[in-house]
């Protein structure tokens, strides 16, 4: 019997000591102390041992069992820690590595324009409003006083989806949607992009930008719209901005006019960028077509108005030296994050 015990013994220890896991020490546990294990079944045939022998073998069981359970404890312990290693690796965190950056994206140059231009005409107390790039014929050409047989339409310059529907040619066609929505006193402006039939080079392109502005209620003359023009433009470029008004022809107002800032690079001497004109072609504008009101309802003996347009992509490439059109639309890293 005492032999069966050393073997016990032996054995459970090289087995325990070998053991690579929890689940493996729990079952060895099992097997030699638990109820049923081997330690317990050599106990229990102590029975048929003599008075002499008997507590001689008792000791050597309970000394065994405790050199096991103890070995058990070590090795449990010793297996936690090895775990604990491992995972205290595995999650390690080198706080001397250098710090990952993000890069910051930056505002478009168009939008930076688009935004100062809004933020001026909301604080003199426009609503900015918006329409579909998507327009019919009615909204872009018909109410605004161009008949079908009007050069403006002409299929050279007007992308057709339909006879009726098109690509909105200019921002205008918004005027007319707010005036039917609305009734005066009105106070808009209406940014967005417009198409034209156009050979894109340097300088063209068939996609481009314009801020739309309309202004109606009783009383309003022309001297409301320069004086909101001129405001305008000082805001813009400074307060010694210096601006003229040329007449010109629009059919949706009358009279009707063109807006010119004095270069800010010759200041009015004459160079490259102003074409030896001394002054840059800012926006069309005039007083609102009585013809346009009364096609919406709004009956020009007792109402009148102002309305303005103007193209920002020329203002934005003016404004940061952009020679190119195109790089506003290319989408060029290199390009765009210069703007930040
Ligand atoms: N729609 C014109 C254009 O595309 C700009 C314009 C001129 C708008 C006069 C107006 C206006 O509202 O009154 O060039």
């Amino acid at each position: 019997m005492k032999t069966a015990l050393e073997q016990i013994k032996k054995q459970a220890t090289e087995r325990l000591e070998r053991a690579e896991g929890p689940s493996v020490l729990e079952e060895l546990r099992v097997r030699y102390l638990g109820k049923k294990g081997e330690l317990t079944a050599i106990l229990k045939q102590m029975g048929g041992l003599s008075t002499e022998e008997r507590p001689i073998i008792g000791q050597l069981a309970n000394q065994i069992r405790e050199e096991l359970e103890s070995l058990i404890a070590r090795k449990s312990k010793e297996l936690e820690g090895a775990a604990q290693e491992l995972r205290l690796h595995a999650e390690k965190l080198d706080v001397t590595m250098p710090g990952r950056s993000r890069s910051i994206g930056a505002r478009h140059p168009m939008n930076i324009v688009l935004e100062e231009a809004k933020e001026i005409f909301l604080g003199m107390g426009f609503t900015a409003v918006e329409g579909p790039e998507v327009e019919y014929d009615y909204y872009c050409f018909e109410a605004l006083n161009m008949p079908k047989t009007h050069p403006a339409r002409d299929t050279q310059d007007t992308f057709y989806i339909t006879d009726d529907i098109i690509l909105r040619t200019h921002t205008s066609s918004v005027q007319v949607r707010t005036m039917e929505k609305w009734q005066p006193p009105l106070r808009i402006i209406s940014p967005g992009r417009v198409y034209r039939v156009d050979e894109v080079d340097a300088t063209h392109s068939p996609l481009f930008h314009q801020i739309e502005g309309l202004v109606v209620d009783k009383g309003i003359t022309m001297g409301d719209l320069k004086g909101v023009l001129e405001t305008f433009a000082k805001r813009l470029f400074g307060e010694d901005a210096k601006v003229r008004f040329r007449p010109h022809h629009f059919p949706y107002t009358e009279p009707s006019a063109e807006m010119d800032t004095l270069c800010y690079v010759c200041h009015g001497e004459g160079c490259r960028l102003c074409k030896f004109e001394g002054y840059i072609e800012l926006l069309g504008c005039g007083m609102v077509h009585p013809k346009v009101l009364a096609g919406v309802g709004i009956d020009p003996e007792i109402y009148s108005g102002f309305a303005f347009g103007m193209g920002y992509d020329r203002m934005a490439m003016r404004r940061f030296g952009i020679n190119d059109i195109r790089l506003f639309f290319e989408n060029d890293l290199r390009f765009l994050q210069q703007f930040r």
